[in-house]
């Protein structure tokens, strides 16, 4: 099957011409002003933009969390993704307490067999690490295309480790060649406030935010910074959320030194003030880092222009405000942590990023694309438009209208963040590996078509598949 894309303005994080594009089977064959070729289908894009397919670095999907489990899975979630301009996608296994890595991967395997809707690979969460067992097992996950770690240093009594577990392994990293991702909190003072806030009677929403204050995030995020450079191994900090936790990544990355980070749609829009909303709506916006004081939001978009912040995730995390949010209707620490985004992701950032002048269409491409392609090991299979690339690809009409809306995205969560945000852009077709994902707002694969990909080692290539 051979698929010509006509006459539209194509995008990657360094090009922007208008042009046309042939696939072939699965993958980019040829680019050009004109060609002159036939093909078995030919999609007119023009007046659209042609754009790489989305890759979002962190996502949780059927995943047990908070005394409950998130609602989207496998399928629902990568439906919201593709809808949404997402086409691969990066998942964390959480090791169960006295598990294998092999026993946890393979728990999570099961959960998207047969599911896919998109292309995935997998994040290892290390919960539990032991001399003469899983430390050794940790090294060997690269070569199953698992190639980055992930610690909690926050959620103590659930999903934290302490920093001897951490140290341990940035230093495995180091010799395999993962990338470390760190959630950034510092757990047991958060722990000590939270159960200061209970003992006041503080059970309110909003004392999740302020039992979680901006310096928390800041001092871990400098400590794990400083640890991963004792241990000679890169970092990944994710969802950053405030002046606090910028200021030790720009120090990191102007010394040179081997430090990324992201930041998430929601720390751009949503603030303090929601989790204040009455009625106990303010549990909605119950994710962790919290939503700040709103003038973080001018730090984050300093920070994704001037390349201090790498790439914009979603750490989409769903759960129903009726019925699983209301767990904590009387003690805000009960409140499952997190929050729907898979499908606003370019809806958001091409809005009130691009066509508000904050960043450009190529900046764009590398935050929601290139970059998390670059920094995952997906790359140039994934996040570029290319030949030899896979054919992952969103025909994006920049003047279409959406309503972003509960009643109409796919996600299984009964509320949506920027729920009435109308805004000015939209995918219009999507392309997974040269098949249309999505296409007339239907999704046009069944469960299943989606891939599981093996990714390469930190800074190296993942080469397209046919020249391996
Ligand atoms: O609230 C959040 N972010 N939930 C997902 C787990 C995490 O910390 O990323
Ligand atoms: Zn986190
Ligand atoms: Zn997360």
């Amino acid at each position: 099957m051979s698929t010509l894309i006509k006459g539209g303005r194509v995008i990657t994080a360094a090009d922007d011409y208008v042009g046309d594009v042939l696939i072939e089977g699965e993958r980019i064959a040829l680019l050009g002003e004109s060609l002159d070729v036939d093909a078995d289908r030919v999609i007119d894009a023009t007046g659209k933009y042609v754009l790489p397919g989305c890759v979002d670095p962190h996502t949780h999907l059927d995943m047990p969390f908070g005394g409950t489990v998130t609602i989207d899975d496998v399928t629902s979630g990568q439906t919201s993704a593709a809808f949404g301009g997402t086409t691969c996608h990066v998942d964390f296994v959480i090791q169960p307490q006295g598990a294998t890595f092999a026993e946890a991967l393979e728990i999570w395997r099961a959960k998207a067999e047969g599911k896919q809707v998109i292309d995935m690979g997998y994040h290892m969460a290390v919960t539990d690490l032991r001399e003469g067992g899983t430390l050794e097992e940790l090294a060997r996950l690269p070569e199953q295309g698992v190639t980055s770690y992930k610690l909690f240093m926050a959620y103590k009594g659930a999903l934290m480790v302490d920093d001897e577990t951490l140290f341990r392994t940035m230093e495995v990293a180091a010799e395999t060649g993962a990338l470390v991702m760190v959630h950034a909190e510092n757990g047991d003072a958060i722990d000590v406030l939270v159960k200061q806030a209970l003992a006041a009677g503080n059970t309110a929403p909003h004392y999740h935010a302020l039992t979680r204050p901006p310096e928390t995030e800041g001092e871990a995020t400098n400590r794990a910074i400083q640890l991963a450079r004792i241990a000679g191994a890169p970092l990944y900090v994710v969802h950053v959320s405030c002046r606090e936790a910028v200021e030790p990544i720009a120090r990191a990355r102007e010394a040179g030194w081997d430090v990324w980070a992201e930041t998430c749609t929601q720390y751009f829009f949503i603030d303090y003030s929601h989790l204040e909303r009455p009625n106990f709506e303010g549990a909605k916006y119950v994710y962790t880092p919290p939503p700040r004081p709103r003038e973080n939001q001018d730090v984050l978009w300093h920070a994704v222009r001037s390349d201090i912040l790498s790439v914009v995730s979603t750490d989409h995390c769903a759960f129903l405000w009726d019925g699983q949010k209301t767990l904590g209707r009387d003690d805000f620490s009960k409140i499952p942590n997190g929050a729907p985004g898979l499908e606003n992701r370019l809806h958001m950032i091409h809005e009130f990023g691009v066509r508000a002048g904050r960043i450009s269409l190529n900046r764009m491409v590398e935050l929601l694309a290139t970059n998390p392609a670059k920094l995952f090991g997906l790359y140039p299979r994934k996040g570029t438009i290319a030949p030899g690339s896979d054919a992952d690809i969103v025909v994006f009409d920049p003047e279409k209208r959406h309503l972003i809306s509960a009643e109409t995205h796919h996600s299984k969560s009964d509320y949506n963040l920027f729920e009435g945000t109308e805004v000015t852009g939209t995918p219009e077709i999507v392309l997974l590996r040269g098949t249309v994902l999505v296409e007339n707002g239907e999704l046009q694969v069944e469960p299943g078509f989606g891939r599981f990909v093996e990714r390469a080692a930190f800074g190296q290539e993942l080469l397209p598949a046919a020249t391996r």
